[in-house]
């Protein structure tokens, strides 16, 4: 049984902490740490059996009790703490991005190298069952040589103003998960970002400098060509579909709704919208991804989801980017790392 600190006691950390507790038996949390711990933070955690709660994080670096960390603080600490983590001698789970600054990604490569300790990132949508199954026709070469992918990633509303202001924009907050599905249903890297960009659902998200849709087209490694259509707001809520299309056919996989009941009258049909959000949709890929994470440190085996696949969509976010600022295809390679 694995030992796990969580780092960051917010929403994703309060996700884990449950699902953790709940569903993942590899693992328990021995510990939390947030800075802001409030009396009711605090008392969930004891009600969740958390024995170790703390406003500083060095306690669980520090605890020899602890093997491993889930780091789930706001986005601008993870690099610092995960180069900490490592020093510490914890392996580490860090929540996506592991930065937004490629020097900092840099760094925690750097401290990784040669410790022979075990760094995950969480992109949890490869451990949604409609998208592994996806992924496993692919792989196994049901539908021949991929040719095209097609993404489509549609938020339930758009985030407040102020999220906007410091998410790092769109690709960095939001299309970074479709990045990284691109790269896993694929089994390629991709290799130049063409991409156009709008903001049509609220006006105020481009005064704070960002778009709410977009449409990025791609062109991978492997000769195959990938789409992404996004938008900040779905009015019939999140919209998380994926298709891969290839010599010998193509695979592809529909939203998840609460049930699959459909209401046939004289006035027409209808079924039930989307699951809300990614609550909702992914609940079982957060313990998924951690079971896995914990197999990996108990049996000395690669993680699922490595520290290349945690940069390589930071640079496809970065080129796509520049490719919106300049109005031309971007190619990875111009992205200095
Ligand atoms: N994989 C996913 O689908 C997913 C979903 C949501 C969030 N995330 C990622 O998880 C991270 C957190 O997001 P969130 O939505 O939970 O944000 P949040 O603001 O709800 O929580 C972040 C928490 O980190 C705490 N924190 C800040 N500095 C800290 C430090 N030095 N030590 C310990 N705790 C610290 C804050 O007090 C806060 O409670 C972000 O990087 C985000 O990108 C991933």
């Amino acid at each position: 049984m694995l030992n796990i600190g969580i780092i960051g006691a917010g929403r994703i950390g309060k996700v884990h902490a449950e699902s953790i507790t709940y569903h993942v038996k590899e693992a328990g949390v021995l510990a939390i740490a947030d800075p802001f711990m409030n009396a009711e933070t605090e008392k969930w955690a004891k009600d969740l059996g958390i024995k170790k709660v703390s406003k500083d994080y060095r306690s669980i670096l520090q605890d020899p009790e602890i093997q491993a960390v889930l780091i789930c603080s706001s986005t601008n600490t993870h690099a610092d703490i995960a180069i900490e983590a490592i020093k510490a001698g914890k392996h580490v789970f860090c929540e996506k991005p592991i930065s937004q600054d490629l020097a900092k990604i840099k760094e925690v490569m750097e401290a990784l190298k040669g410790t022979g300790l075990k760094f995950q990132v969480g992109f949890n949508r490869r451990f949604d069952h409609n998208f592994e199954a996806v992924r496993e026709a692919v792989k196994t070469g049901k539908i021949g040589d991929v040719h095209v992918v097609k993404i489509t990633s549609r938020d339930p509303d758009a985030p407040s103003l102020d999220y906007v202001k410091v998410s790092g924009g769109i690709f960095l907050d939001m299309t970074i998960h479709d990045f990284d599905m691109t790269r896993y249903l694929s089994g390629s890297d991709v290799e130049e970002v063409y991409v156009n960009g709008a903001c049509l659902v609220n006006p105020a998200i481009a005064e704070c400098g960002d778009i709410d849709t977009a449409i990025i087209t791609m062109k991978l490694a492997n000769g195959a060509l990938a789409v992404i259509d996004n938008s900040r707001k779905a009015a019939y809520g999140y919209d998380q579909r994926a298709e891969v299309f290839g010599s010998k056919g193509q695979v592809a996989v529909t939203n998840d709704a609460p049930s699959t009941a459909v209401i046939s009258t004289e006035n027409g049909v209808t079924g039930e919208k989307p699951l809300y959000f990614f609550l909702e949709r992914y609940m079982a890929s957060f313990s998924k991804e951690v079971s896995l994470f914990a197999q990996a440190v108990i049996n000395n085996t690669p993680v699922p989801v490595d520290i290349n696949d945690g940069l390589q969509p930071v640079l496809i976010a970065k080129a796509a980017a520049k490719s919106m600022k300049e109005g031309r295809p971007v190619k990875l390679s111009e992205i200095e790392f």
